[in-house]
């Protein structure tokens, strides 16, 4: 199966970063050009980039001037498709403007007052301006530390699906990011044991939708790499992605048969 590799820039970026981000399409269209000459079974990784929303026309100008198939996704969006949200968002913006994709509930916006009520109107809204969503969950070191990580997942992704499911909206597909609060930049992450049950606790929520990746986020390097790509379908990567060796040495275990 394809791996989802996914790059979190955050609020990090300027115009100058855009040396980045055409060495990552470089580096990108080579493991796809080997893979496709190896005539091997490998399926390598969709690579996704989620840059801040003001480099995001510039990164899509860039992909189609090289034809590259790195996709762009938006980092949030609100619900509402326009209107007096001052410092808003709106996913028919971020798809205007060449995303494809975008996160939603993001820990670091939950921090900041999201709760799953606007993630679940925020993914009806991604999913009507034609954007994959990647809907983000995780428990936070309390919820670990009393064993409630699992209901914690429950809980999040019951809230985030509550609208689609109840208006019977049908998702071509679905990213879902496990990314525990405290994993997050950190530099402390869960066992590969434990991710692997979070991972199954969330298929086990989301049985009734039918194409659905999930992915583990949280101090992902290409050092860690390896070990979770075996036991998820991908990795959503913070810091890591801002680093274009860095995030190409991880997209490359995923053609590492080649
Ligand atoms: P780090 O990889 O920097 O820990 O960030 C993870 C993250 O929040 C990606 O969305």
């Amino acid at each position: 199966m394809t791996k989802e590799i996914i790059g979190n820039w955050k609020m990090n970026g300027l115009l100058s970063c855009e040396a980045t981000f055409c060495e990552i399409m470089s580096g990108y269209a080579e493991y796809d050009s080997l893979s496709a000459s190896a005539d091997s079974d490998c399926e390598g990784a969709r690579l996704t980039i989620c840059p801040p929303s003001t480099l995001l026309y510039r990164f899509s100008s860039l992909a189609r001037e090289r034809d590259s198939r790195v996709l762009l996704g938006g980092q949030s969006c609100h619900h509402a498709a326009e209107g007096s949200f001052t410092g808003d968002i709106s996913a028919s913006m971020l798809h205007d403007c060449g995303a494809h994709r975008t996160l939603l509930g993001h820990a670091e916006r939950r921090a900041s007052g999201e709760n799953d009520g606007m993630i679940s109107r925020q993914l009806l809204a991604a999913l009507h301006s034609g954007l994959t969503p990647i809907l983000c969950v995780g428990e936070d070191m309390d919820e670990r530390s009393s064993g409630r990580t699992r209901i914690r997942l429950e809980e999040q992704l019951a809230g985030a699906l509550l609208l689609v499911r109840e208006m019977g909206i049908s998702m071509p597909s679905l990213l879902i990011a496990y990314e525990p609060l405290w994993a997050i930049g950190s530099g402390e992450l869960p066992s590969v044991d434990e991710i692997s049950q979070a991972l199954e606790c969330i298929m086990a929520s989301v049985y009734d939708f039918s194409e659905v990746s999930v992915l583990y986020g949280g101090s992902v390097t290409s050092k860690n790499a390896a070990a979770i790509l075996d036991c998820s379908d991908g990795l959503l990567i913070g810091k890591a992605s801002l680093d274009s060796d860095e995030l190409l040495s991880i997209v490359g275990l995923c053609y590492d048969s080649v």
